[in-house]
């Protein structure tokens, strides 16, 4: 008979050190629970028509149960969200290879979402955010969204996608910047959590 172990890890490396292989896995990490649903901020629809404004609130609906604030938010990652940045980006970032055979894993940081220009989406289109939420097709045109869920959000309605871009143009701006991409094999300056299942070969 065959036996496979099936892992699912979710750790967080204090201040992003990268300790020295070989590792065990339950002695140099500590498991950390993330926030899962955070309130999403509350929108400000101003002078728009009542059909707008439930197509806002249906966004922000969407964008709390779809738990987005989860991992766009400071600190959601690791249990301890800021309040005052949700879905403005996160400096704790998600590690995007295997941490059972990289030593120093490539890190994404999930990016500011709100409206600012500079920092957030401001500038994106509304189908340059479509596409990042149901394809994980990013601002190059290409699909390397690979710590974003979009596979989970792939069949996201036409009218559902629309409410959440809606939505996402009401809140607040908050410039915050998330730290860049973090390559294979180079040194995380900032922490990260693990995601992911893994499974031992046959
Ligand atoms: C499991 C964590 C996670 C969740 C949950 C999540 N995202 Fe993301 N998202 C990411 C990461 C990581 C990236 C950056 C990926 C990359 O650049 O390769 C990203 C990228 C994006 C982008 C592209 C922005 C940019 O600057 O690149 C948008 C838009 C976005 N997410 C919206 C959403 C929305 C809306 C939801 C909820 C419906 C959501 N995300 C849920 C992790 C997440």
């Amino acid at each position: 008979m065959k036996c496979s172990r099936l892992i699912v890890i979710v750790v967080l490396l204090a201040g992003g050190c990268v300790t020295e292989s070989p590792k065990d896995i339950l002695n140099d990490y500590e498991e950390v629970d993330a926030t899962t649903v955070l309130d999403a901020p509350t929108s400000k629809p101003g002078t728009f028509s009542p059909q707008t404004r439930a197509i806002v609130a249906r966004g922000e609906y969407l964008v709390e149960i779809l738990a987005c604030g989860s991992c766009h938010t400071d600190g959601a990652l690791a249990g301890d969200p800021d309040f005052d940045r949700t879905l403005a980006g996160s400096k704790t970032g998600i590690a995007f290879t295997n941490p059972l055979g990289e030593e120093r894993p490539g890190v994404i940081y999930p990016p500011n979402i709100t409206p600012d220009k500079k920092t957030g989406i401001g500038d994106w289109t509304d189908t340059q955010i479509a596409n990042a939420i149901r394809a994980g097709i990013g601002r190059h045109g290409s699909r390397r969204l690979v710590s974003m869920p979009w596979r989970g959000y792939a069949k996201i309605s036409e009218d559902d996608v629309t409410a959440i871009v809606g939505y996402l143009r009401t809140i607040d701006s908050v410039r915050h910047q998330v730290p860049d991409e973090v390559q294979p094999g180079r040194i995380a300056s900032y922490p990260f959590v693990y995601y992911g299942v893994y499974r031992s070969k046959p």
